[in-house]
């Protein structure tokens, strides 16, 4: 069933192109979202004015890229909760509340009991599932299923992608309910999304590169991840990717918190990622991460950058850097993701690990 590949793992990440191009494809026309998935909602929609997303793990990644997206497009409000926090919160729900719960494989027991906490509490629920059938979407008013296909390896990778296709397809959807974006920009945005998987493609290129960086650092005690605006869920996901696999001691930031208290965790020789912003970025974020990249460096850490192609200013900086083709801001997660995820892989496998079957670990956590 590996094909030829020596896991489900390196099969599963190969796959994120048609992973996403699957979840997009026939909820694509003429410039437009077709969501018939949610028929369930229908009447409700338009008078949605607050959402919730709830999730574990990886999938909470995702809900975070959800929400920068979502909000931005849409103008509606969006926390993001991990489920097995959210009930204890006392959450402010109402009819007019949407719960979104993400699940790969619709069983996890925090987020189907968040569900039907929700669902109790009056609120409209959509999930996004991977598996058809699954607890969590029998019991949601709609749900958005990712077309990634089964996932083996206990490490989320190709239903993560799939999870903010999804996700994006919905607050597209969303923003032409509520009239919030101009048909021009839902175009862009609809463009940039259907681009994804060929990029995907270019970005499995650096495989080899990867492999060797990550046989190097095998022996490496702690690695830090920093990001800033969609780039900070993508150094969580790089950070829980190392840990389970590699069980090598990761953290993520979001990059302007350096000051605040991690940056004396650096001392020479510390390797950091770094999921650098676009220089076109609007909001000029760029520039404000190479300072970061220039303060770390001045403390003896080892960079290693995830950067678009051409992105000039980091080489001088950089001990490594990792091109991703260009994409619009929002959409370089999906980019970015995914040397992350190879580099987390061949360092377990450098180290002898078993990467589809990590210790302690279960694919689907069935119990609270
Ligand atoms: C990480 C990973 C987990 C899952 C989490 C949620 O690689 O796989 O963090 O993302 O347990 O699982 P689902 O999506 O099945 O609810």
């Amino acid at each position: 069933e590996k094909g030829g590949w020596s896991s489900f793992m390196a099969k599963e990440i190969s796959e994120q192109p048609e992973a996403v191009a699957n979840t997009l494809r026939t909820r694509i026309h003429d410039d437009h979202v077709v969501l018939p998935d949610l028929a369930g909602l229908e009447d409700s929609l338009a008078g949605i004015d607050r959402i919730v997303i709830i999730a574990c793990g990886t999938a909470s990644y995702a809900g975070m890229l959800g929400k920068y997206a979502i909000e931005k497009w849409a103008r509606i409000p969006i926390e993001v909760q991990l489920s097995h926090e959210f009930r204890y919160s006392e959450p402010v729900l109402s009819p007019t509340t949407l719960v979104v719960s993400i699940s790969q494989s619709g069983e996890t027991m925090d987020t189907l009991m968040a569900v039907k906490y929700a669902i109790e509490a009056g609120a409209k629920t959509l999930s996004i599932c991977n598996t058809q059938g699954a607890t969590i979407a029998r019991e949601s008013d709609a749900v958005i299923y990712t077309h990634a296909g089964p996932e083996v390896a206990v490490a989320s990778t190709k239903a993560f992608v799939a999870q903010i296709a999804a996700l994006y397809l919905f607050g597209l959807h969303l923003a032409e309910v509520r009239g919030t974006l101009s048909a021009e920009a839902t175009k862009e945005a609809l463009g940039e999304l259907s681009s994804i998987p060929g990029k995907l493609e270019q970005v499995l290129l650096t495989k080899e590169r990867i492999q060797e960086l990550a046989k190097w650092m095998s022996d490496s005690r702690a690695v830090l991840f920093l990001g800033r605006h969609v780039g900070y869920p993508v150094a969580l996901e790089g950070a829980l990717k190392l840990k389970e696999l590699a069980y090598i001691h990761a953290e993520g930031f979001a990059a302007g918190e350096l000051k605040h208290g991690p940056i004396a965790l650096i001392e020479p020789g510390q390797p950091v990622f770094v999921v650098v912003p676009s220089p076109r970025d609007p909001n000029s974020l760029h520039a404000k991460v190479v300072s970061n990249i220039q303060e770390i460096r001045a403390r003896g850490a080892r960079i290693l950058a995830i950067a678009e192609q051409g992105d000039a200013a980091v080489l001088p900086f950089a001990d490594e850097v990792i091109p991703i083709p260009l994409a619009g801001a929002l959409f370089e997660p999906l980019l970015a993701v995914v040397p992350l995820q190879i580099f987390a892989m061949e360092l377990a496998t450098a180290k002898g690990l078993d990467v589809d079957q990590p210790r302690n670990l279960a694919k689907s956590v069935t119990v609270e």
